[in-house]
């Protein structure tokens, strides 16, 4: 093939550059400057060693290269449909843009959902539904008895996501509708930075490399207490996460591409500029349960006595008992566990970590839900769900099974008009979230974008109260998993209650 593809090129620029000689217009020699540098193009490929589909298909194979390329960009424009978008589906994005919008969140003629297939899930409703203008339950208090500093908070917030991963804007933009719509903002685990300092509530999170809670000693990331209670007492710091593992990548810890490690985030994170940083899989502070119950308390002191929870992807079930009997046992517990599904977002992980490693969240927040209740702490520790919740009744059934409140990322994400790119890990988020090149970044507009995070929370907690309102309930705290259904084969439909309880 090579040799043909070679010889049309090399006889058609010879052809043309006679064609010229006899008839010199513009035309034909527009025509032979065009066929010169496809052919020089076709002589470099056949004669480079490095693709060998390019050795034998010279210029021909670059455009499959090309639609490889824009393989993702292809399918979601012209293939994909309202429901087989993933990772968020069409259907949930557009849900996402309208209420961030502001725009009509109606949809026509019927569901496009196959309510006969299996795995089809709904709530039922009641002859005697509430008006949902009086619903309450969408705020709720974190702080168990081991914490003075209690803090009330919406049910809906936005889970950990750090500035690195997204741009600056992306985040003032994140933590202005936070303030405006009265919920909390999580740091994610790359510390705080002047853009989280905009006057919304934050969850402060301290992951495993200790970005602003730590510093490096010997080359290994360790906690450091003076510099974790600076920034842990600050007035907008409302609660700590230490994260042991997030549902994305579990067991690998953080990774924050060298591309996007701009000296400002260098500087802030205090590492090595431009290069790639990747936090430890686990905690170097604790290393058994006892040591993990006391790190707890102690970050809970240097706080001044805020809420602190701990965020995990569900792995060994049998650790995890362990780790709650202790809790039981020594009488000292976190104030919150935020369970993140397998099926969790995130800026960059390992194909292999977020494919096959971690407990999906339906299992893993039954599981932790079962042991608090099992060791009488169900009381004192709340829950924090996340993973693809999108509407009110992804919220409506993860409260059902037993969580207290909701941490969003991706689809807070799409209010400031991410469009499923996937490209955080690149650099080059073509709507300036998550990416910190500095002209992408301008694209997104802090002051337009801020009111649709708020729109956002705002109409998704009301179309949670609607949702809570037609099952008959008058408190969103009411809703039990005897409530939501699946279809689990042809002719049978179970409760949820049934199927994890
Ligand atoms: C861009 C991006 C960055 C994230 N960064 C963090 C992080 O720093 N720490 C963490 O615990 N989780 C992080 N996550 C995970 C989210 O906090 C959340 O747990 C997960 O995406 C599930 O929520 P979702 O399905 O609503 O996105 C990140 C997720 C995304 C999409």
């Amino acid at each position: 093939m090579r040799n043909t593809i070679l010889s049309i090129f090399i006889i058609s620029t010879i052809l043309l550059g006679v064609l010229v000689y006899f008839v010199p217009d513009k035309g034909t020699i527009i025509l032979l400057v065009l066929s010169s540098l496809f052919t020089i193009i076709v002589i470099k490929d056949s004669f480079q060693t490095k693709h060998s589909l390019l050795r034998s298909f010279p210029l021909v194979a670059r455009l499959r290269w090309l639609f490889e390329e824009e393989r993702e960009k292809i399918q979601q424009y012209f293939i994909e449909d309202d429901l087989n978008g993933r990772p968020i589906n069409r259907e949930k994005r557009s849900v996402v843009y309208q209420r961030a919008k502001l725009q009509k969140d109606t949809v026509p003629f019927g569901t496009q959902h196959d309510v006969y297939k299996k795995g089809y899930e709904f709530v039922k409703h009641s002859l005697f539904p509430k008006d949902h203008h009086h619903i309450t339950g969408e705020k709720i208090i974190f702080g168990s008895d081991k914490c003075s500093k209690k803090y009330k908070s919406s049910i809906i917030n936005i889970s950990a996501m750090s500035f690195g991963s997204l741009s600056k804007n992306a985040i003032m933009a994140l933590n202005q509708g936070a303030k405006m719509g009265g919920f909390a903002h999580n740091t994610g685990e790359g510390g705080i930075s002047p853009y989280h300092l905009q006057g919304g509530d934050l969850i402060f999170q301290v992951g495993t490399g200790y970005f602003g809670a730590g510093k490096s000693v010997d080359g290994k990331r360790v906690f450091d207490d003076e510099i974790f209670r600076e920034n842990a007492i600050r007035p907008e710091v409302k609660m700590i996460e230490i994260k042991f593992s997030q549902g994305a990548k579990p067991g690998h810890g953080g990774i924050l591409p060298a591309k996007k490690n701009t000296p400002e985030i260098a500087k802030i994170r205090k590492v090595p500029q431009g290069t790639q940083v990747d936090s430890p899989p686990g905690h170097s502070a604790f290393s058994n349960f006892e040591e993990m119950i006391v790190f707890i308390q102690k970050v809970r002191d240097l706080s001044g006595g805020k809420p602190v929870g701990v965020k995990l992807c569900v792995g060994n079930n049998e650790e995890i008992q362990q780790m709650i009997k202790a809790f039981s046992k020594a009488k000292n517990y976190p104030d919150f566990i935020s369970v993140d599904g397998g099926e969790g977002g995130t800026g960059a992980a390992p194909m292999e970590f977020t494919n096959y490693i971690g407990t999906p969240l339906l299992e893993g927040l039954v599981f932790i839900n079962k042991l608090l209740k099992k060791y009488k702490l169900k009381n004192q520790i709340r829950i924090i769900a996340s993973g693809k919740a999108i509407d009110a009744f992804d919220i409506v059934k993860y409260l059902a099974l037993g969580a207290d409140a909701i941490g969003m990322a991706r689809s807070f994400m799409l209010s400031l008009g991410c469009i499923q790119a996937r490209e955080c890990n690149l650099d080059s988020c073509p709507v300036g979230v998550a990416t910190q090149d500095e002209d992408l970044v301008k694209a997104l507009v802090v002051e337009k974008k801020n009111i649709r995070v708020r729109n956002y929370h705002d109409k998704t907690i009301q179309a949670v109260k609607e949702m809570v309102a037609a099952m008959g309930e008058d408190s969103i705290t009411k809703v039990t998993s005897d409530q939501v259904f699946r279809r689990r084969k042809d002719e049978e439909i179970v409760s949820l209650e049934e199927v994890y309880y």
